[in-house]
């Protein structure tokens, strides 16, 4: 079937409606391996495959992760679908390569399991779906600890790509780092961000922030179990109440630069707290600011990240958004670069 393109007044081919429903299946394809991979994580069938690199049978499978044969015959089948597993010999299952990395070491820069846990709070979808029709918001002092600690999950491979790799690449920093330095982390979370760095670079000094005080209390003790007390403090204040000046050489911020309330204020807090030639780094998901880019796949992920930020009353941005948002204050040297196709990382200096 064809029609008229009124832009061009030429004649454009229509998809065929198997086309068209080979789109939606696919989506359906998804959903299944996605609650696959759920349930394997939550059931241990991944780990129990990756302490038996030469394989298992279902029935063995069942057997080392105590569950049902039957069940887990079903399971495995899904999974060798999903390309999660692979077969090997007539009867065997293995982990497909690298899926252990993948999936089940949060150590790993590539780790991406702990989006599962994520998408399956319901701060994502469900709460989404229920307020659809209110627009009812909410804000980190409503979510459960639940919520808490699966975005810190996936936080996690954001600080291991960004340190020390990340920061190695921003001219003159790590030098600055090693010899001793002042830094704050803006929105530090559950803290792992704050241990990762205190152990990178020893003679630095660090302070947390957060505006949310279950964090705070989080992070202490995710601080206080590293033995790092002594070098770590804590403030917590929201980004928009910071109020301190020539203090810090490094200021950064992991994947909550687009949760700033009023960016433009914030921006300034930022630039007062630093040290003259002090460096601001933001570490985020750069969601695409066209059309086209939103059909890419890790766009697709970051659309589903985006249904509890728009509950949080805010959206992730462009990479360019961040890039012109500094150049706006006036940083010097402004930059970024892509650490995988979820994170990028902008910075300048005062
Ligand atoms: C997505 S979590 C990321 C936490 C941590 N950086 C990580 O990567 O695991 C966002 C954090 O930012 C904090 N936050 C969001 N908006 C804030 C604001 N306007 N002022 C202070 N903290 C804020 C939240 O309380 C939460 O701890």
């Amino acid at each position: 079937m064809t029609t008229t393109d009124p832009a061009k007044s030429t004649p454009t081919a229509q998809p065929e409606v198997p086309e068209q429903a080979g789109k939606i299946l696919a989506h359906f394809a998804g959903y299944v391996g996605f609650k696959t991979i759920e349930m394997g994580l939550n059931n241990g069938l991944f780990e129990a495959l990756r302490q038996h690199p030469d394989g298992l049978t279902a029935d063995e499978l069942a057997s080392e992760a105590n569950t049902e044969k039957f069940y887990t015959g079903v399971w495995s089948k899904a999974a060798y679908g999903a390309g999660i597993l692979e077969q090997s010999g007539a009867d065997k299952y293995v982990l497909a390569p690298h899926m252990d990395k993948l999936l089940l070491d949060s150590d790993f820069p590539g780790y991406v399991g702990g989006i599962v846990s994520v998408f399956g709070q319901p701060e994502i979808f469900d709460k989404f779906d229920e307020n659809l029709s209110s627009g009812k918001r909410t804000w980190w002092d409503e979510v459960s600890p639940e919520f808490i600690g699966a975005v810190s999950g996936t936080g996690r491979p954001f600080y291991n790509r960004l340190i020390p790799g990340g920061l190695s690449k921003i001219p003159g920093l790590v030098e600055k780092l090693e010899a001793g330095a002042s830094v704050l982390e803006l929105a530090s979370g559950a803290g792992h961000g704050l241990v990762k760095m205190a152990k990178q670079y020893p003679n630095i000094t660090i302070t947390g922030l957060d505006g949310d005080a279950y964090s705070i209390t989080l992070a202490r003790g995710t601080v206080a179990d590293a033995g790092l007390t002594d070098r770590v403090s804590f403030m917590q204040s929201t980004l928009e109440d910071l109020d301190e000046h020539d203090k810090y050489d490094l200021i950064f911020v992991n994947i909550s630069w687009h949760e700033a309330r009023d960016i433009d204020l914030a921006t300034d807090n930022v630039r007062n707290a630093l040290n003259p030639g002090g460096y601001f780094v933001i570490s985020d998901f750069p969601f695409p600011d066209d059309h086209e880019g939103l059909r890419t796949v890790p766009a697709r992920v970051m659309s589903g990240i985006q249904y509890f930020e728009a509950q949080i009353d805010d959206q992730l941005v462009s990479t360019e958004t961040f890039v012109k948002l500094l150049r706006d204050h006036k940083f010097d040297g402004v930059d970024s670069f892509i650490i995988s196709p979820l994170h990028n990382v902008i910075y300048g200096r005062k």
